[in-house]
């Protein structure tokens, strides 16, 4: 099960997987992209099922899941990576649109996990995804609202891996630095280390069928970035003005 699985790196992780002969539920809001995906799912002899469904929707996400395990069997893997972006300054932030991107990149993770989890448990096997960010870290210029919701994301299934620790259900968290998607499209601030999408949907493929715990890349920005995470403030904010990934 695959959420946000129309464009950018949930398609291209639906693709992957297909490949490799898995059966495929994809969720998100747009259904004639999800169609395609299905469609190319079909012509590799692989079964596919897309549910649009807005992850903020707790109920229309358990629907999807209830109808990926009844015409596809049990849920192996969810991969939650349904998410949006923000680019703005903290004083032109829009309370609306903060609230949208937590209750998509946070809420909507958990939606997902709530529609499967306890079966998962009940199974005594499967993994959860979570597609968070290496914004996920520390605070950057101009993305207080994506910063704060990767941190929440990560946490929660951190959170979670306890939880669910010596029940047969396993989490992995990715944290990817910058990719080629619609997310990061248009931008005219430098994003060190971009990454074509085919070669990050390649690793994080890789990093879940290793049942990694957390995996952090590309390796070059993810030491970077973890280095900062040993800066006292005022070094770090000196830091962090002069390398805005916003315009
Ligand atoms: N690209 C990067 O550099 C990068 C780096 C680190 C992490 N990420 C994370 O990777 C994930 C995927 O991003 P992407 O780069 O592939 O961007 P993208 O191409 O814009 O894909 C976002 C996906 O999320 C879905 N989505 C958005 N809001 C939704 C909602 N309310 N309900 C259901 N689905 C929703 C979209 O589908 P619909 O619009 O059809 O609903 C789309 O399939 C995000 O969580 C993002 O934060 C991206």
């Amino acid at each position: 099960m695959i959420t946000g699985a129309s464009s950018g790196i949930g398609r291209g992780i639906a693709l992957e997987i297909a490949a490799r002969g898995a059966s495929l539920g994809l969720l998100a809001r747009r259904e004639e992209l999800l169609q395609e995906i299905v469609n190319e799912a079909e012509s590799l002899n692989v079964r596919a099922i897309s549910a649009s469904a807005d992850v903020r929707d707790a109920k229309a996400v358990r629907e999807a899941a209830d109808r990926f395990r009844k015409e596809l069997g049990p849920i192996d893997v969810l991969i939650a990576n349904a998410g949006i972006g923000t680019a703005d300054h903290a004083i032109k932030i829009q309370p609306q649109h903060a609230a949208d991107v937590i209750n998509i990149n946070v809420l909507g993770a958990v939606n997902s996990v709530a529609a499967v989890a306890a079966e998962m448990v009940e199974r005594g096997q499967g993994r959860l995804v979570a597609i968070s960010s290496l914004a996920a870290y520390r605070g950057l210029a101009k993305s207080a609202a994506y910063c704060a919701s990767k941190a929440a994301l990560s946490s929660y299934f951190e959170s979670v891996r306890i939880d669910l620790r010596h029940t047969g259900v396993g989490v992995t968290i990715i944290h990817p630095g910058f990719i080629k998607t619609d997310l990061t499209a248009g931008r005219e601030a430098k994003m060190p280390y971009l990454m074509e999408l085919d070669y990050a949907v390649k690793k994080i493929v890789s990093a879940i069928e290793k049942e990694k715990k957390t995996y952090a890349f590309p390796w070059q920005l993810a030491t970077i970035v973890r280095a900062t995470m040993l800066m006292p403030p005022a070094m770090y904010d000196w830091i962090a003005e002069r390398n805005s990934f916003r315009e």
